[in-house]
This record gives structure tokens, C-alpha cells and sequence, in this order.
């Protein structure tokens, strides 16, 4: 059961008397947390359980863990001198064990499933929940049912989800069809749904939260960037940063902001058009397929931490997504199509004003680049030129050519 019998809402995991009980200890829990790092037990190397005092009890023995989290924080030069920014950093989530930030998600949901004793789990998704769903299932010890959107999942996420053992079924349907459908079927069955309709999946996504705070020093940045799909994940960023404020942790929250693609809009959208007020539901079309979401299911969450933290929705078109995707490469930093869009986005909100040069800005990365190389393959295909002949004299001359250039 993940919604309100009365509202149909989704559901929220809170914490009675969490407050009181924890915000007498802030210093010392930031100390307990650094200090875990030089731990080697998996719950202290886990970049999500290492924050236990902020997540549902669990028994140790039940936690499902691959070290998930402890991501790189990373600042980019270049692009921050040419937006004219002096802090410019990406958190790469794409860093995770199977590439992409749902595993800090699908770490602490999962363990909820087997402290529960569930057997099987499953999930609809556009690639990368289904590619973490079956390799924490596999670690569990559980099996995974997975539907997906047939022909709109990329080839290496459709294949993590096989490798590691899930029934795969394709369905002739969007991503938003694959979640309805799903909802419907674990009330009937004994299966314990992974999407981020599950509260639980956004408690282990929040930790991106403390962990970015810890690797700052405590200084909380101005400006928190997160592309948009079914939106669980800018909601557990929210809920991560104003439960540090609530606890007395950090004075301030950053502004979180939700990039979406232009086709695939529905947030952007409704805080144009109603201020939040109603969800408008689209057809969604983008090459970043991670992100090809129309009626995304924590929409109320997300407008909720838009307004409570001072951030936009904002969207960028297919032309920006891949603009920015480059200037990433060029940079030394790899990424899938969605998460380039958020510094598509950046580049949008330094034009409107709504980023200030000297503000500091985290561009959070939510996916590998290798999870979309068919991407990649035609953004850089023209630039393959033909094979060249194996010997010193051809590839001397082509070798010259490319100095010449540079
Ligand atoms: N970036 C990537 C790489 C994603 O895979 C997703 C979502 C998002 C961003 C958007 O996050 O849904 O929390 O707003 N992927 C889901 C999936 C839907 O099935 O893998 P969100």
C-alpha cells in the first residue's frame, strides 16, 4: 500500500519524535558518519547505510548493500568560466554499482522487502530501475519481475536487467502504462513494487543529500540541479536537504531545481500553467529516454520541494540536451542523455538571471555515459573517419593532420 486510502496520495516515511531525540546530537552524528568511513563493515561503507540514524531501523543481516553512494563531486572549469560562474560542480551518480543514482534507492527499499520476507520484487522503468532492481534482487537473494516500455529502454540497460536475472516483459506501452499496470497487479500478488511510489526508495535517495553536505564541509550550495522524470528523485533530494535544516545541521537549504526535456514536460507545465496547483499530463517524446515520462508520480512531492526551497522547473530542447552533453564530454565527464539536460538547464537559468555568477551551483548526474551508447555513437559517428592503412607513413600524415589542427 504506497497510497493514502483517503486522498490517494503517496505516502511519506516520517519519523515521530526524530527531532527531538537527534537534534541535540547534530555535531556528534556528523562525526559518527565520518568516522564510519574508516569502517570496512558494509553498512559503514554503504554511502546510504552510513547515515542509518536518518533511515528506517533495520536489522544489520537484512541490509542489501554494494557500497552504493560515495560518488564523486567534481568541478567543471571550463564550463563554469564560459557560463562566467565560479563554482560549478557535478555529483556523479552515474558512479553507483550499476551505473546510475536509483541504487542508493533500491538499496533501502529492497532491504525493506526482505526484513518484510518478500521473495519477489518488481518495477516498471525506463532502463536504469530495472537494471538496479535485478542486481540488488540478485544480491538478495530475490527474484525480479521488471515491465518495460517495449523498444524505449537502451540496449545496456535492457541488458544489466538480463544479465542479472530478471524476467524481462516488454510492453506495448509507454513508461506511464508500465506503471499503472504495476499498480494494479501487487495488489493481487505477493510482490513488492521497487518504483518510487514506494517511500522507502526516496529515504535512500535523500542520503545523496548529506553526503554532498559532507563532501562541501558543511557549506551549503546555492543552486541544486536534477533532471525530471517521475520526479521520486528531486523529492528525496528535498526531503534529504530540509531534513539537515530541520535537524539543525546545515542553517540553510539549497534552491532545487527540476530540469525536464521539452517533450516530456509535465512539471514544467503545470507550474506555468496552474502554479502547481493541477499535474497536465503530456505525451512524452525525447532521445533521453531515461526521462520519457509524462504523468510522473511524485509530481505533488516535487512541486512541494520547489516551493519550499525557492527552485524552478525549467525544460530544454533535444539541440540543448546534446549541446550540453558535449561540453560535459569535453570535460572529461560522461553521462546519459537525462542527466546532461540539467546543465542544458543551468545554461538556460544563467541566462534569465535566476543563477548568479558568484553563486555556487551542483549539477547532481544521475546516470553513466555508458548506459546509452547508441547516443553517443550517433552524436560521434561523423567524426569515425575511415579506417586508416597500418603502416608509419599513413598514420604519421593523418597524425600531422591532427596536430595541424590543434
Ligand atoms: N536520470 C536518469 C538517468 C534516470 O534514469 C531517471 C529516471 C531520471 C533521471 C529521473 O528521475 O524519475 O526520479 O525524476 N529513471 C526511471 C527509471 C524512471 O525507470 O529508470 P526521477
Amino acid at each position: 500500500m504506497f497510497r493514502c486510502g483517503r486522498c490517494s496520495e503517496l505516502l511519506e516515511v516520517v519519523y515521530p519524535g526524530f527531532e527531538d531525540r537527534l537534534r541535540n546530537d547534530a555535531a556528534n552524528l556528523k562525526q559518527v558518519w565520518q568516522q564510519r568511513r574508516l569502517s570496512s563493515a558494509p553498512e559503514d561503507v554503504s554511502g546510504v547505510w552510513r547515515f542509518r540514524e536518518l533511515l528506517p531501523q533495520v536489522e544489520p543481516q537484512h541490509v542489501v548493500t554494494m557500497g552504493e553512494g560515495n560518488t564523486p563531486l567534481v568541478s567543471l572549469q571550463k564550463t563554469a568560466r564560459a557560463l562566467g560562474l565560479h563554482h560549478l560542480l557535478i555529483k556523479h551518480q552515474g558512479m553507483n554499482p550499476t551505473g546510475s543514482f536509483k541504487d542508493t534507492g533500491i538499496s533501502a527499499a529492497i532491504t525493506m522487502a526482505k526484513a518484510e520476507g518478500f521473495s519477489c520484487v518488481c518495477c516498471a522503468s525506463t532502463g536504469n530501475t530495472s537494471a538496479s532492481v535485478a542486481a540488488y534482487a540478485a544480491r538478495g537473494g530475490m527474484k525480479s519481475v521488471v515491465l518495460l516500455p517495449s523498444g524505449q529502454v537502451t540496449t545496456g540497460k535492457l541488458a544489466q536487467a538480463l544479465e542479472y536475472g530478471a524476467h524481462v516483459l516488454q510492453l506495448q506501452t509507454d513508461f506511464d502504462g508500465c506503471l499503472r499496470l504495476l499498480e494494479q497487479l501487487v495488489q493481487k500478488l505477493p510482490i513488492y513494487l521497487l518504483n518510487s511510489l514506494n517511500p522507502y526508495r526516496l529515504e535512500g535517495q535523500k542520503t545523496v543529500a548529506f553526503e554532498l553536505m559532507e563532501q562541501l564541509n558543511w557549506q551549503v550550495p546555492d543552486h541544486v540541479i536534477v533532471p525530471g522524470g517521475n520526479l521520486g528523485n528531486s523529492s528525496a533530494l528535498g526531503k534529504g536537504f530540509l531534513e539537515l535544516r530541520d535537524l539543525g545541521l546545515i542553517a540553510s537549504v539549497p534552491r532545487i531545481s527540476v530540469i525536464q526535456a521539452a517533450g516530456a514536460n509535465p512539471l514544467v507545465r503545470s507550474m506555468r500553467e496552474t502554479g502547481g496547483k493541477d499535474l497536465i499530463p503530456v505525451n512524452p517524446e525525447t532521445r533521453a529516454t531515461a526521462i520519457r515520462i509524462g504523468s510522473p508520480a511524485s509530481w505533488r512531492k516535487a512541486v512541494a520541494v520547489l516551493k519550499n526551497t525557492g527552485g524552478v522547473a525549467e525544460d530544454v530542447s533535444e539541440d540543448e540536451i546534446a549541446a550540453a552533453k558535449a561540453d560535459l564530454g569535453a570535460e572529461g565527464i560522461g553521462c546519459e542523455p537525462a542527466s546532461a539536460a540539467t546543465l542544458a538547464g543551468l545554461k538556460k537559468l544563467v541566462r534569465s538571471g535566476f543563477v548568479k555568477c558568484d553563486e555556487t551551483v551542483v549539477l547532481v548526474l544521475t546516470g553513466h555515459m555508458l548506459k546509452d551508447i547508441d547516443y553517443v555513437a550517433q552524436m560521434h559517428g561523423p567524426r569515425l573517419a575511415q579506417p586508416v592503412e597500418a603502416n608509419a607513413a599513413t598514420v604519421l600524415s593523418a597524425l600531422e593532420k591532427i596536430y595541424a589542427k590543434s
